[in-house]
């Protein structure tokens, strides 16, 4: 591999959409912010310096970061912020990963605006398991805010009640022209005829699982998260915030008499606090002679049609569809025999108001999610450095509840107790423990679908089914041969999912809700692996310009 050098300004720059301008922090002044384009095996030198009165960190979503956890980069996790006029070097290397990954802030809600694509390409000589793409195009979806979102998510937890939502939702940062006073800031993408294009698809949204489909076009999926899975063709795809995934298009064989949008809007069950507008790219052929650029301006517009708001049908379905290529050249590692059983509940609960105070969430409390009822409470210095220094009393407890603190049945009616406990607690596991998790949507203030995000691994989907995870019955149907590898799945809404990864990372790895609205609400907590034996089954040692809180 290649050593690759990028500089990161964390800045401030003025940007204009919905006819709003405001200042907004960014990288290098763009958004969304630069590409980072590598190939398998290289190593990436980013030095980030922060600019602005905000802290900052920046997080590489999925990269598994094997043995540098000092380069993960979620706050108050693996590391303290990088303050006003410092640098800090992040440095690691890809290893057997390809595909489309991203980048973003990991600190409150700066990640609305700081982020931007991870490219990763095969070793050189290497090729795609697919026909070899004309063109290859990163699709970022996001959301744009007229107002400031630090501003509003400090309100949120301040009152205890739900976030304003997002005014518009952007492709590469584009409102597109459904919105009001956005037409010129539409993201087009202009394709020949008769060629195959790898559309790299990055959800940077905060809070919304999306759907996109482009009319009267079909899509192929090759790969979700930087893994390759069995091919197959879907009209629209689903991805909720944190997924990546590649897919081909192949556009129509002669230069078509239309001109074709693509849509994105949101899948949504549970509480109902999104932003539930579309938005609108073009697809553009490229006319064959230059002269007929006048009349296409006169071509029919085709809109795709996207599944209802709240069809956790398609979201079933399209998810049963994922299967990993497991191939000689790409096999499906799944663990198969397990050390470790974890049955964790997700979900939304509420924490007491402060005396003197009127709060905005359910019956006067506040809003607060958890994980097995610990609301997680964000510690002040970095849980990897308090864990290599050997100091963490007073920071965190290694005693992370293995099943959760309170007992209902998680999919019926909701409890009368909606109260979480708090607490910053992490799950040690030993190095090589294989691990089996549970995750259950609990439907304590109605169920909802939670994309959980795990730092420092992939894992495999053995499973997911609706109402409660039966221990008995359901494990016997298991996919143990070709399950989908990532590193963010949805639970079901009112279900629960299984996955199975194994704990050859040492380091401190986060696992969150990948809804920033949740994520902010507690639900999260981390996992503790421990070094092994062997000199390279240990972390490294942190860098000399580690940022200090
Ligand atoms: Cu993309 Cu911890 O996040």
């Amino acid at each position: 591999g290649k050593t690759r050098h990028y500089e990161f300004n964390i800045k401030l720059q003025n940007v204009s959409r919905l006819c709003h301008t405001k200042s907004m922090v960014t990288v290098n002044g763009l958004f969304p912010g630069p590409r980072i384009v590598a190939r398998e095996g290289d190593r990436l030198l980013i030095n980030v310096t922060n600019h602005v009165s905000n802290n900052i960190s920046i997080h590489w979503h999925g990269i598994r970061q094997l043995r540098s956890g000092w380069a993960d980069g979620p706050a108050y996790i693996t590391q303290c912020p990088i303050q006003t006029g410092q640098s800090y070097v992040y440095n690691y290397t890809i290893v057997g990963q390809r595909g489309t990954l991203f980048w973003h802030a990991h600190i409150s809600w700066l990640r609305s605006t700081v982020y931007g694509p991870i490219i990763i390409l095969p070793k050189r000589n290497a090729s795609y398991p697919f026909a070899k793409p004309y063109k290859e195009v990163p699709i970022i979806f996001g959301e744009w805010f007229n107002a400031d979102p630090e501003a509003i998510i400090s309100q949120a937890l301040q009152t205890g009640g739900g976030p304003n939502v997002s005014d518009a939702y952007t492709i590469n940062g584009f409102p597109g022209p459904l919105y009001n006073c956005s037409a010129n800031d539409t993201f087009k993408l202009k394709v020949k005829p008769g060629k195959i294009y790898l559309l790299r698809f990055i959800n940077a949204a905060l809070n919304d699982e999306l759907f996109f489909s482009i009319a009267n076009h079909t899509l192929t999926v090759v790969d979700v998260d930087a893994i390759y899975v069995k091919p197959f063709e879907t009209d629209t795809i689903l991805i909720a915030p944190g997924q990546t995934s590649n897919v081909l298009l192949k556009t129509k064989p002669h230069f078509p008499s239309a001109t074709f949008l693509m849509e994105a809007r949101p899948y949504a069950t549970g509480l109902g606090t999104f932003d539930n507008s579309t938005v609108a790219g073009i697809l553009e052929y490229e006319p064959p002679f230059l002269h007929s650029t006048v009349s296409m301006k006169k071509l029919p517009l085709f809109k795709p049609t996207l599944p209802p708001l709240n069809d956790t049908s398609f979201a079933t379905n399209f998810t049963n569809r994922l299967h990993s290529l497991a191939s000689a050249q790409f096999p499906a590692n799944v663990p198969r025999k397990v050390d470790k059983h974890f049955f964790f509940t997700v979900g939304l609960g509420t924490n007491p108001c402060q005396q003197n105070q009127t709060c905005q969430g359910p019956n006067g409390t506040k809003f607060a999610a958890s994980i097995n009822n610990i609301s997680f409470i964000q510690p002040t210095t970095a849980l990897l450095q308090s864990h290599f220094s050997g100091q963490s009393t007073g920071v965190y407890s290694p005693y992370f509840p293995i099943n959760p603190t309170h007992w209902f049945n998680y999919t019926g009616n909701p409890p009368n107790n909606t109260m979480v406990g708090n607490g910053t607690k992490v799950m040690v596991l030993k190095f090589n423990t294989s691990v089996e998790l549970i995750l259950q949507d609990t439907s304590i203030l109605g169920a909802e679908s939670h994309p959980l995000h795990l730092h420092g691994f992939n894992f495999f989907v053995v499973g997911q089914g609706f109402g409660n995870y039966d221990p008995n019955k359901d494990p016997k149907n298991f996919n143990l041969v070709d399950p989908v590898e990532r590193n963010t799945v949805g639970v079901p809404s009112g279900g629960w999912v299984a996955i199975r990864f194994l704990a050859d990372n040492p380091g401190v790895w986060f696992m969150h809700c990948h809804l920033e609205v949740h994520t902010s609400w507690g639900l999260k907590m981390a996992w503790l692996v421990l070094d092994g034996k062997l000199p390279n089954q240990k972390l490294l040692p942190p860098p000399a310009d580690l940022p200090k809180c």
